[in-house]
């Protein structure tokens, strides 16, 4: 069987190897809250389809191994890339324990996306390094030791996930670290039909949240890269830096 990242939303921002997969499923096993129906709509027109917004864990794995155990070629669709905030652990660990094997298909995640959308890149010499893709603790909670006063003191290009009901607390905790003036992209279900990208600056992140009710399937990317100069000039490309497929 096969756990694929649908990405973003948009279907034409799926992997080949994902549109590939899902042709091909028999059972589609789909996160129906986050994953586009257009793209769930590719899997054949007799393929079973199986929304999981409102099964357990228990209930997804127990429909999943009943039908590979019957032969069945099962797709699991996650949002984005199913290394982020998607159960993907519990699911292999379970699969692995009845013998299952399976195979990971990358996907477009979210802050990539809002990247591109924005046209920007997160990692300017000179400016930030770094990215950090976290989330605000909520009810699943973070180790203390990432606690995001202690991220935020990176200065890094922060990606934030699941965190839109959070926005008050993570803005106080920001400020601590970042200059009030550092810009913030709010992405509301970015690359589908009803998107909305919001450029704001962290001291009117909380209020523009609040102001345009963005509660679900909202990134934020806080960067002192969304701020650097546009004339700047990589070295990589630099005429005086030599490397190994351009010789000096
Ligand atoms: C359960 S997590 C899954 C993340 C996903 N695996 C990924 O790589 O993007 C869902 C969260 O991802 C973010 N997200 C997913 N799709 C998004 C989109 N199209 N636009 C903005 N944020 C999105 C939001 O923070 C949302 O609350």
């Amino acid at each position: 069987m096969a756990i694929v990242g649908a990405g973003p939303g948009a279907p034409d921002l799926l992997t080949m190897r994902a549109h590939e997969r899902i042709k091909m499923a028999q059972v589609l096993v789909w996160a129906d809250s986050l994953v586009s129906p257009h793209i769930a709509a590719l899997a054949p027109g007799d393929c079973e389809r199986i929304p999981t917004r409102s099964l357990t864990l228990e209930a997804v794995m127990e429909v999943m191994l009943e039908r590979v155990r019957t032969g069945k070629r099962v797709v699991r669709l996650h949002d984005g890339d199913p290394c982020l905030y998607g159960a993907l652990h519990e699911q292999i660990c379970r699969l692995a324990e009845a013998g299952v094997q399976v195979e990971v298909v990358p996907g477009v995640s979210a802050y990539q996306a809002t990247a591109a959308a924005l046209g920007q890149e997160l990692t300017i010499p000179g400016v930030v390094q770094t990215i950090v893709l976290t989330r605000a603790p909520g009810r699943t909670g973070t180790p203390e030791r990432e606690a995001l006063g202690r991220i935020a003191a990176l200065q890094a290009s922060l990606c934030l996930y699941l965190s839109a009901r959070h926005v008050h607390g993570v803005q106080e905790e920001l400020l601590l670290h970042y200059p009030a003036e550092t810009p913030v992209a709010i992405a509301f279900r970015i690359s589908w039909p009803d998107e909305r990208l919001l450029m704001t600056t962290l001291a009117a992140m909380a209020a523009t949240t609040v102001e345009h009710k963005l509660v679900r399937t909202t990134l934020y990317l806080i960067s002192p890269a969304l701020a650097a100069n546009p004339g700047y000039r990589s070295r990589l490309y630099a005429p005086s830096h030599t490397h190994l497929f351009r010789g000096g």
